[in-house]
């Protein structure tokens, strides 16, 4: 079998030169070899001079076929011009460790062509023969599977959740009508007997009376909640002016309407922006005490852009989160799982806006 740490203490003249004996160096060697993690050292010049047993797995490459080559082979092509400035910048920075690509994702190249996304850390120390680097990474293909297998999973549970409350919709639909085919019967039978039977008219009007009141509690309580039946029936556009009229009547706080009129949306783009356009405006009924409210719903270039304003009380968007409060957190996720982005913007007494950018379907960022 090779001898790893014969290898390393040959050919990383640079880190190990540091290091007074050869025993030092061979317990270093091991020690690297052990890790877990892949670790590569380059030289000033970018040429590997430790390349330990994780990093052979990590990329395919043996150690006596990379020792002195430039690290770029270890990276797609797309990527090498940036990492060498990359390296240039930090050198210059004179810090001594930083993680890489801090939201983002690093590819490493595997010695068969294949890529990886990886974790990576870089350090420098200071050699009398220069500066060495040293990276330590870590492939994170399964971390990265994990999450998209997350959002695919939100996702689809999103879907579940709309087409559940489409069903109970259209169940509330269906009950509603049952209780209004029962105060119609009342009602003629309240008709037919009105000048016989007074006092059981008298009764029966007053049993109706209370169906009513319950029926139209159950309504709007439930309704409030659920996907309003327009959407499906109408479209998006009078889905958004149905809940900006709705929104006025019961709160008295006027709300201009600026939409464009012939957006389309599909599912499940249109469900998304009709729930957030529901929460901002919710938010400003519960919260702002506002004297107007705007509201815009447009397509810019390739995105839908919506925003949600108010003059009202605004708030100190820094603080914690109440821990019972889900609705910005909910318009963020929704954002999410539609590669789209939130913005928000308010400060106490300066009202607030809610602005949400979503790509559109099949549209190239
Ligand atoms: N338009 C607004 N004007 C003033 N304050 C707001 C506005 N929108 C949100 N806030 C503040 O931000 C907090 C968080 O809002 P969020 O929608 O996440 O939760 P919530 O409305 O309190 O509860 P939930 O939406 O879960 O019923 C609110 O409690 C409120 O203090
Ligand atoms: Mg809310």
């Amino acid at each position: 079998m090779r001898d790893a740490g014969a290898a390393l203490c040959c050919n990383s003249a640079v880190p190990f030169s540091l290091l007074s004996d050869a025993d030092a160096a061979g317990r270093l060697a091991a020690l690297l070899d052990s890790a877990m993690d892949a670790i590569i050292s380059i030289d000033e010049r970018e040429r590997i001079v430790l390349y330990n047993r994780a990093a052979e797995q990590t990329f395919g490459w043996r150690s006596d076929q990379v020792m002195g080559q430039p690290l770029s082979m270890l990276l797609p092509e797309r990527f090498r011009a940036g990492h060498a400035a990359h390296v240039k910048h930090f050198a210059a920075t004179g810090v001594t460790s930083r993680r890489k690509g801090e939201g983002m994702v690093l590819y490493g190249l595997r010695a068969d062509g294949s890529e990886f996304p990886m974790d990576a850390s870089i350090s420098q120390i200071d050699t009398a023969e220069g500066k060495v680097f040293s990276v330590i990474l870590r492939d994170v293909t399964e971390r990265v599977k994990a999450r998209q297998d997350l959002a695919r999973f939100a996702t689809e549970a999103s879907a579940i959740r709309e087409q559940e409350k489409t069903r109970v919709a259209r169940e509330l639909h269906d009950e509603l009508a049952q209780s209004l085919t029962a105060l119609k019967m009342d009602a003629i039978w309240v008709r037919d007997h009105l000048e016989r039977d007074p006092a059981a008219s008298a009764q029966k009007l007053a049993d109706m009376l209370d169906m009513l009141d319950e029926s139209v509690a159950a309504t709007r309580r439930i309704s409030a909640d659920l996907r309003p039946l327009v959407l499906d029936d109408l479209g998006l556009v009078p889905a958004i002016e149905w809940l900006v009229q709705n929104f006025t009547q019961r709160h008295g706080v006027p709300c201009a309407l600026d939409i464009d009129q012939s957006l389309d949306l599909g599912e499940p783009h249109a469900t998304a922006v009709f729930r957030m356009v529901q929460e901002s405006l919710q938010n400003v009924a519960k919260h702002a005490r506002a004297h107007r409210a705007w509201v815009r719903v447009a397509r810019e270039r390739r995105e839908i852009v919506l925003e949600v304003r108010d003059d009202g009380a605004g708030f100190e968007t820094q603080a914690a989160r109440k821990p019972q409060s889900l609705g910005l957190v909910g318009l963020r996720e929704r954002a999410q799982l539609l590669e789209g982005t939130v913005r928000i913007d308010s400060q106490p007494g300066q009202g607030t806006r809610v602005q949400a950018r979503i790509p559109l379907p099949g549209a190239d960022a």
